[in-house]
């Protein structure tokens, strides 16, 4: 399967909202906090995928800011399987280059997971082989909201002047500065939804929507998603003919 994959059309960021870990425990009678467990296995093992393949930057939603009004028991788990994930995941990870990145609002985090985050965002700072960004109590009209907030204060401030607002403006003030925008944004579950993710940021991706449950997600899962990208002609805007001249 992977001979099919061209590897000089490989989307530069693939962003994931990973969804249906919930129902995948349903199904089984267990309690939804066992499916997030098993989903942790699918992150691990897409993010190793996303290596070998060459994909430079990966963005998994994995809590957003209204996945705060969920039951305690299920939140306070999720934050305890996070800090487990990354401890255990990124001795690996590390060594193969790969940089932790994290974007939300990070200070609503728990002081724990925080520390946690941020020993292995510093120790992983120069890893170049593919980054690798959590979103983690995120929300897309929260992080617009604060751009808006930080370049208003910037024109009051008379920093800048309101000309200067343009893309590039934008996009540096975004909690993904650093990171090119998304070219192809994968949904599991069967829900066709975007939910608050990377608004900005996926202005031209490709949406891909599988039926898959995340824990249910494997490597050849992830290979048609891509598959299906690079079958896909990218316009922006412009016409056929005109991305043949
Ligand atoms: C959505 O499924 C999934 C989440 C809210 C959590 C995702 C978290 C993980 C996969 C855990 C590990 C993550 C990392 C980054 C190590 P849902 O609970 O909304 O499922 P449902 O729609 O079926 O109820």
């Amino acid at each position: 399967m992977k001979e099919t994959i061209q590897k000089d059309n490989l989307p530069q960021h693939v962003a994931i909202i990973m969804d249906g870990n919930g129902r995948w425990a349903k199904k089984r009678g267990l309690y939804r906090v066992a499916g997030h467990e098993k989903g942790a296995e699918s992150v691990r093992e897409c993010v190793e995928s996303c290596g070998n393949l060459g994909v430079k930057n990966l963005t998994l939603f994995a809590f957003s800011t209204e996945n705060w009004k969920r039951p305690k028991l299920e939140v306070e788990t999720l934050m305890r399987l996070l800090i487990r994930s990354i401890r255990k995941e990124f001795t690996e990870f590390h060594k193969n280059g790969i940089r932790l990145n994290c974007v939300g609002n990070i200070e609503s985090l728990p002081k724990k997971v925080q520390k946690e985050l941020s020993e292995v965002i510093e120790k992983t700072k120069d890893n170049n082989n593919m980054t690798l960004t959590i979103a983690l109590s995120y929300g897309s009209r929260e992080e617009i909201k604060c751009m808006v907030q930080r370049i208003s204060q910037k024109v009051v401030d008379k920093e800048i002047g309101v000309e200067d607002i343009n893309d590039q403006l934008i996009q540096e003030h975004l909690y993904t500065f650093d990171l090119p925008d998304v070219d192809l944004l994968i949904r599991t579950s069967g829900e066709k939804r975007i939910s608050n993710f990377l608004l900005w940021q996926i202005a031209y991706a490709e949406l891909y929507f599988c039926d898959v449950l995340w824990p249910d997600f494997k490597t050849e899962h992830l290979y048609e998603a891509i598959e299906s990208y690079q079958k896909r002609e990218r316009r922006f805007g412009k016409t056929s003919e005109q991305l043949t001249k």
